[in-house]
């Protein structure tokens, strides 16, 4: 295709074809199914085609684009997904996306771009703030919480090698003492690909029980702990687990891992936000005291995908990790070059988003969000268990709770009763007025309730509910 426009027509045409789409989209949110409609191999009849030989004009690409990926798109922007953990976006942070793409800013080093640069600066300090931790913390923008661990853990390894005498950057891994990862059985998968990647291997994660309320409890720790006091050590602890958003005791757990020269790194992907509420904040006391903190921003604090966030205690340890130097680059004294503090080389300004997302919400705007959250996940648990035929197993006491529906007839096995719960959990999702994941808790299978959507407000619990009431109807 010659499209003889000028770039200046053609990038308006493309631009308010996506605007169109994009807000027609997004106007109708409430109403879509929260679930895909087409599955995958609807979507590769649609989508999957020889390469073309020749383009199209961009708005014409636009609207075929829009059109082909619509059936296939779960409505994760729309306030009644509560699978897994997505959270959506923000106006302000959505639109600041699109800002980021337009100016198209490496944001590798500061020469690059001075203000992709100090953005990072700027929402780096809100961040910390928010989160309550050390306003000296050392931070990073990366693509989600398990690239925020990857950086955390490599922070690590350089601290608790550099001890030892080793200098893991020079000499790699081959021949260095051994590092083992203490957590609980309940931690999250991201953290053992972070341990593959970063050379530890998973057998270095030693798995530790957790008590009734699913928190790592000191004494298994103190146990772990003197089980081998030589060897350096991470602790890893939860900020909300993934199936009912436990909170590992950080008020005890951190100082008894540090006395014993542990590091202590959290996973907080959407559960470090607690500490952004007043009224949750006392879930994650004593959380500021740990050496590493990862989480995301693309879930509770609705950026678009995708963003995460590293912190660490120890700015040595994790310029010393992660930063490079080539001739070609221009490094800038006065700045904070960015390839200095992530994994990354080329990256994207994910700061923007960001600091539009707290600038549109402040504080108390945060906390509000965060906490109309949690009220919705407690409604909406307190009203499914309410309905005969299903059965509460936990209350959320921040945003995430579970429920199953046993097998009635008589005789029924947990078989029996397992397969009842994802049948009725299907049930709902194929309904299309709201979407629920299952998961196996405990050896059960139970639906998991997740509430991180900045849209979701009590007429979603109320219309969530009716749609369990009816799968459980027509069951
Ligand atoms: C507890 C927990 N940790 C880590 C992750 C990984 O986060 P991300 O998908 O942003 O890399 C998740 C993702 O759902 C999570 O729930």
């Amino acid at each position: 295709m010659t499209d003889s426009r000028s770039p200046a027509v053609l990038t308006q045409a493309a631009l308010d074809a996506a605007a169109s789409h994009a807000a027609h989209y997004l106007e109708r949110v409430n109403e879509l199914p929260a679930a895909a409609q087409a599955g995958i191999a609807e979507m590769r009849a649609r989508l999957i085609e020889p390469l073309p030989e020749t383009g199209r004009p961009p708005e014409e690409v636009i609207d075929d684009l829009a059109r082909r990926m619509a059936p296939g798109l779960v409505t994760t922007a729309g306030p009644r997904f509560f699978g897994w953990v997505n959270g959506g976006a923000l106006p302000a942070a959505l639109a600041a996306d699109w800002l980021t793409s337009a100016w198209d800013q490496n944001a590798v080093m500061a020469a690059g771009s001075p203000a992709a640069s100090v953005i990072e600066e700027a929402a780096g300090a809100w961040l910390l703030d928010l989160l309550g931790l050390p306003a000296d913390a050392s931070y990073a923008f990366v693509t989600g919480c398990q690239g925020a661990h990857v950086t955390c853990l490599a922070a690590a390894r350089h601290h608790l090698l550099a001890r030892e005498g080793w200098d893991v950057e020079r000499d790699g891994l081959f021949g260095a003492p051994p590092i083992r990862i203490l957590t609980s059985e309940s931690h999250h998968g991201s953290v053992e690909r972070a341990a593959r990647l970063i050379g530890f291997g998973q057998r270095a994660i030693h798995r530790l029980p957790v008590d009734g309320s699913g928190r790592l409890a000191p004494d298994y720790l103190a146990g772990a702990l003197e089980s081998a006091p030589d060897t350096p050590t991470i602790v890893l602890l939860q900020a909300a687990d993934l199936n009912i958003g436990a909170c590992d005791p950080y008020e005890s757990l951190i100082p008894l891992a540090q006395a014993r020269g542990a590091w202590v790194h959290v996973d907080g992907a959407f559960g470090l936000w607690a500490a952004a509420s007043p009224r949750f904040r006392h879930l994650v006391a004593g959380i500021d005291l740990a050496d590493s903190w990862a989480t995301d921003g693309h879930k509770w604090l609705n950026v678009p995908y995708d963003c995460g966030y590293a912190f660490t205690r120890h700015p040595e340890a994790h310029r010393a990790a992660l930063s490079h130097r080539a001739a070609y680059i221009t490094y800038d004294g006065e700045a904070r070059d960015q390839c200095d503090w992530t994994p990354e080389w080329s990256r994207r300004a994910r700061a923007i988003p960001t600091w539009a997302a707290i600038a549109s919400l402040g504080r108390e705007g945060v906390a509000a969000m965060i906490e109309r959250c949690c009220d919705c996940a407690a409604g909406l648990h307190a009203g499914i268990s309410a309905l005969p035929g299903a059965e509460p197993l936990w209350a959320p006491t921040l945003n995430q709770g579970l429920v199953r529906f046993p097998d009635h007839r008589p005789g029924a096995t947990s078989a029996d009763h397992d397969a009842c719960t994802d049948a009725i959990t299907a049930a709902v999702c194929a309904s299309g007025d709201a979407l629920f994941s299952a998961t196996t808790w405990r050896g059960m299978r139970a639906m998991r309730l997740s509430c991180t959507n900045w849209r979701t407000g009590p007429e979603d619990v109320a219309l969530s509910v009716a749609a369990v009431r009816q799968a459980l109807a027509e069951a």
